[in-house]
């Protein structure tokens, strides 16, 4: 019964991730991830891929920002499928003529949810929010 309890309390949860674009902020959904899964590579911008992305440098260094690898902007506001790093996210940017590997590099991809919601930041206009 507990298990039940807990499943059940796990699905009302991710039931309430904001999916939708108005609840998406940039601090409080974006940035942590950006901190957990990227920033040990991209730290200084110095690295490999030259992107910055703690959370101080992230936002200058992906919005309207152009990707040194395509011809593609990191992130182009209110267009999720013109952004390179949902391309890098997602593992379409070969296809879409970049380089190098889907990110995070070498490591489990991000799952649908979080992928989601970088769609939906970006979708309601990449604020700074
Ligand atoms: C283990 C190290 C590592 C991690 C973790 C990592 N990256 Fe990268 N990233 C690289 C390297 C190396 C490159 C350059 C080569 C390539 O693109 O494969 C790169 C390139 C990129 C580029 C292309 C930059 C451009 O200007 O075209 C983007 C965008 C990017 N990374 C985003 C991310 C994001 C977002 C995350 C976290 C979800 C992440 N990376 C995690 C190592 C990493």
């Amino acid at each position: 019964m507990k298990y039940v309890a807990v499943l059940a309390a796990s699905i009302a949860l991710l039931g309430a991730a904001p999916v939708s674009a108005k609840d998406v902020s940039f601090s409080a959904d974006i940035v942590p991830v950006l901190k957990k899964r990227c920033a040990i590579c991209h730290l200084t911008g110095q690295e490999a891929g030259h992107l910055a992305l703690h959370p101080k440098a992230a936002f200058k260094n992906l919005v309207s920002h152009k990707s040194e690898e395509s011809d593609w902007m990191l992130v182009q506001p209110k267009q999720p499928d013109k952004s390179y790093l949902v391309m890098k996210l997602e593992g379409t940017h070969l296809k879409s003529g970049g380089k190098g590997a889907r990110m995070p590099f070498a490591q489990q991809p991000l799952d649908t949810e979080t992928v989601a919601l970088f769609r939906a930041w970006i979708k309601a206009g990449a604020l700074n929010n």
